[in-house]
This record gives C-alpha cells, structure tokens and sequence, in this order.
C-alpha cells in the first residue's frame, strides 16, 4: 500500500514540523509489514502510544517503576527517572515491547556458550544511566550493554520462523562496540542453545571478525545467522559493506526466503545505504532458513554474551519490508533528532592535578593512592613525605576510551593510570589497547551521598570507584562480586577532590 504510507509520511513532515505525526510502527504497518516487536527506552514507536517504555529496578530498596512517554508518539519521561534513582543507582530491568504481542525484553537466562554472572546465571541489566542523549532537546536514557550484559524473551510471539519473512532495525551507538561475540539484536534460538545454521536472523553490529566481515577494521552492520556473523553471499567478507561508525547508527537487517539484506545509515541525517541485497550465504544450512522466533538484545543466541554495545531503539516485523518503508522509518528516526548530551555533570580541569579524599571519615584523611600496581586509600597529609603525598596525587587526563570522561595519571608512575581489572583498581602502563583506555575511563557525578563527587567506569556504568576495606574496586552497588556490598555503598563511592597533595 505504497499510496497509503505517502500519504501518512507526508502528513507527518507537514503536521508537527520537529515531531513526525507517524511513528516507525505506523510506518510499517501502513507498508503492510506491521511490528511484531516494539523496542525503544527513548521514545514511543507508535504515534498513539502511551504506555510503559521500560522498567526500572531500584538498588536501594529493589523497588520497580515504569518509565512512559511524556505524551502519545513522544519522547521518555527521564524526569520519573531522574527523580526515582536519585543518590542511589538503578538497572533496566524490562524493556517493553510497544506492539500488542508483549515481546518484552528481561534479562537473559544462562545459555549454551555462557552464564550469565547474576544469581541463576542470567546475564546483567543495563545501568539506567549509561547511554543519555536527547531528542530534539528532550533528556531520554538508552541502554548500555556492557559485557555479560544482555536481554531475551524465549516465549515471544508473532516473531518469524522457519523460513518466514521478517524484516528489523535498530538505532545503535556507533562509537560502542567491540570484537566479541556477539552484540545482536534480532530473531534467535527459544532455548539459548545453538541449534545450528540458519535459527538465527538478527542485527550484529561490531568489530568482529572471526567469521566474516566488510571493508576496513570494522565495526560493520552484519547479520548473525548462527554459526557465523554475514556481509553477504561470501561466508568470509562483502567489501561492499563498509566499516561504519556514526555516532547514531541506523541498522537494518531482514530475510525472505533466499533473499536477504543489510542496510544502514547515520541515524542523525540522511538517508540509508543498501549494503547487500541478494542470496543467502554460500554455506549449508541457510537456504531454506530454520529461524525460531524467540528475540534477543546484546547478545548472540547461545547467550554468547562478550560483547558491549548502546542500543535506544528498535523493531521486528511480521513480512518483508520495502526499501521505501524503511526509508520513511530512516527519515522518522531523523526528524526524532537524536543528539548527544554530557557523560560526566562535575566538571574537572584536564591538565590539573588532584587527590580524592575518602567521605567516610574525614578525621582519618583518606586519600586514594597507588600502592605499586594497587590502589588503595591511605591515610596521607601535607606532613607525610613527597613520595606518599605523590602517591595520593593525579594528574586529569581526557578519558582514553571517552572524550566527555577523564583519564586519572599517576603523579608517582608517569604514563600509568588508574584502570579496573577484574574490576580492582590498578595502576597500570597506557599499553594503547582499545581495552586499557575504556578500562581507564570514568565520568563523574554528583556524590551519591550528597558529598563530593561520585566517578563511575565508562565501560560498566553502574560500577563506582569504592574503597572497601582499604583497596579500591569498581563496584557495583549490590552486585555479584563480594566488595559489590550494598552496606554502606553511597558513603565508600563518594569523594572529595582538592587540589594535589603533590
Ligand atoms: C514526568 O514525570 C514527572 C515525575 O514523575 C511528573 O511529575 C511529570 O508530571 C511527568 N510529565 C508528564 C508530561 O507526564
Ligand atoms: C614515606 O612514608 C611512608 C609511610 O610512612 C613509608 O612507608 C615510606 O617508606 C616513606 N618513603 C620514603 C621514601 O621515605
Ligand atoms: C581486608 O584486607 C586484608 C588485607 O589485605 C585481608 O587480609 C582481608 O581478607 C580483607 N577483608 C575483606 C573482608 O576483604
Ligand atoms: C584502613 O585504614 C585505616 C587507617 O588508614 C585503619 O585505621 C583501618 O583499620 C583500616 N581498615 C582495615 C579494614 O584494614
């Protein structure tokens, strides 16, 4: 009904000016490929809808609370965020599918690659506060999938199967991924295993490429089959799929039988590009496909679940959408104006040099200081000796691994930083690894305790920089690690900076 969906799109331009009347799932359906799957933690995918957009689990009290858009069609209200979590931290616990299937998205069971690390072996929840942009100058929260990390719904409903067509996209962040297995988004296996070639249809996007990849050194927009992540009818590369890194990043993948394509594009202005289109790979198992229908986010079917990536919006649909509809769906996600918005909210000089002194007992003074590789808080005043009040001071660096985050320069080790490990914070040389400078990267806010400031890692987001019986963790407040204790957690991730001792 290609009349029919001009008509809707070309009222939506006119009507609102900033705000498409018609959203993505309006799109679809008026194309004749309805969503089966309606995901976003940003914003309401149907012009009409009003309901919840995802939950929130709150870790001082484990207390939940819906997040819902701040009128129907529009952008999250962050301020019932904001206000819920406030001097505390929260988790994304459920992501709710907009369509009518209640395809919602919890945390994903253990599976046949990999266990997750939280009680039973389910994989972690994204930290509310991660990934916040804004759309068309309106705060909203994406979700941050940090390793081990994932969502999946095994009993969903009107998903594709068998050889079924099915067609997806996914708003991502372009600039958070890396080369594990496997960040996805798409149609998976209903039992977590892998159950062979062809039970997979799902966005990857990423710098993987120990099964196939595009041109250049990633990350591209693939599709994870199973039993291999594809650019094309090679099993091994598609040069015409290009390395791709907008920071807002329109992916689309979508199968009929022994057809199937990749498209994508900057999710922040213009139009997609088509970077395959054409038979299934050359490999037993994918024509005719055997898909399963369950759908998961930020991990591969068998729960693979080594990969990071930021996701803020996406959908599956019942048939095979048309270019054109997935066009009018780009220029939707456009006219949303996706922008980026500050990581950290207490400003540090880069350049300067500092100490952080612990809030718990200021009688003590407590100064986080290297302890050859460690870190820990020692007691450090203007009358210790030069090596000590060194030892308690760093020099602000622009974050390695963030430019919007910072970076803290041992004053004693120059060229060493302080960078978690297993998630114990170390003092380490800068071996320029993309690992080492996401691990060294932190962004601050306002004390959870109402002092000073709080500094949380970049690449796990709901993990702090605490002291816990004298060393010092990124630690989660609650979590699955013993120094994650909840006990006293505000008070030990809470700090005073000054100027350095040294
Ligand atoms: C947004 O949430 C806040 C906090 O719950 C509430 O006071 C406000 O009325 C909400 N705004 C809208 C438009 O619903
Ligand atoms: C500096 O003081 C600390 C703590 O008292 C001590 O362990 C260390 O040996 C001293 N270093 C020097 C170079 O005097
Ligand atoms: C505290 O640190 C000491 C010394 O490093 C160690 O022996 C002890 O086991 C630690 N206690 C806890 C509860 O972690
Ligand atoms: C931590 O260090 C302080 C002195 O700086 C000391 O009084 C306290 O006993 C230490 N705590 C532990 C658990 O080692």
């Amino acid at each position: 009904m290609p009349s029919q969906s001009n008509i809707l799109f070309a009222l939506g331009i006119i009507a609102t000016g900033s705000r498409v009347a018609a959203g993505p799932c309006d799109i679809y359906a008026a194309g004749g490929t309805a969503c089966v799957a309606a995901h976003s933690t940003t914003r309401a995918l149907y012009s009409a809808y009003t309901g919840p957009l995802y939950q929130l689990t709150r870790k001082s009290d484990n207390t939940k609370k819906d997040v819902k858009p701040l009128a129907a069609g529009g952008v999250a209200n962050a301020t019932i965020q904001d206000d819920f979590c406030k001097s505390t931290t929260c988790l994304i616990t459920t992501i709710y599918d907009q369509s009518s299937k209640g395809n919602h998205l919890t945390q994903a069971p253990a599976g046949g690659a990999a266990k997750g690390p939280e009680a039973g072996g389910y994989d972690s929840a994204a930290p509310a506060t991660g990934a916040p942009v804004t759309l068309d100058g309106v705060k909203a929260y994406g979700v941050f999938i940090a390793p081990k990390s994932g969502y999946r719904n095994n009993n969903a409903k009107g998903i594709a199967v068998k050889d079924g067509p099915e067609g997806m996209y996914a708003v991502l962040d372009g600039t958070h991924y890396n080369g594990a297995c496997c960040f996805d988004y798409g149609n998976a296996e209903t039992n977590s295993q892998d159950t062979g070639n062809g039970h997979m249809e799902a966005i990857y996007f990423g710098s993987c490429s120990f099964w196939g990849s595009g041109a250049g050194k990633g990350p591209w927009i693939m599709a994870d089959l199973e039993n291999g992540l594809f650019s094309g009818v090679n099993t091994k590369q598609n040069t015409g799929n290009p390395t791709i890194s907008s920071r807002f990043l329109t992916t689309i993948v979508k199968g009929k039988p022994n057809v199937w394509a990749i498209r994508g594009g900057n999710a922040a202005s213009g139009t997609l590009s088509t970077f395959y289109d054409g038979k299934r790979p050359n490999a037993n198992g994918y024509n005719p496909m055997s898909k399963e229908g369950a759908i998961i986010l930020g991990i591969g079917g068998d729960n693979s679940n080594g990969a990071q990536g930021t996701f803020y919006e996406g959908v599956m649909t019942s048939g095979y959408p048309s270019d054109d509809t997935e066009n009018k769906v780009q220029a939707d996600i456009v006219a949303a104006k996706y922008a980026t918005t500050k990581l950290s909210t207490i400003a540090l000089t880069v350049g300067s040099s500092i100490s952080l002194q612990d809030t718990t007992d200021a009688l003590s003074k407590r100064y986080i200081s290297s302890a050859g590789s460690t870190v820990k808080v020692q007691a450090v005043s203007s009358s210790s000796n030069t090596s000590l009040q060194q030892e308690a001071s760093w020099i602000v660096r622009t974050g390695l691994g963030h430019g919007d985050c910072f970076s803290f320069e041992s004053k004693s080790e120059r060229g060493s930083y302080i960078r978690h490990y297993n998630f114990e914070l170390q003092v380490q040389p800068n071996d320029g690894s993309k690992q080492f400078a996401e691990d060294a990267t932190f962004c601050t806010e306002a004390g959870l305790n109402g002092q000073g400031t709080s500094i949380r890692s970049w690449n796990y987001p709901d993990r702090y920089l605490r002291h816990y019986n004298n060393t010092t963790y990124a630690a989660s407040n609650g979590g699955y690690m013993h120094f994650d204790d909840a006990a006293m957690f505000n008070n030990e991730v809470s700090w005073e900076i000054s100027a350095a001792l040294a």
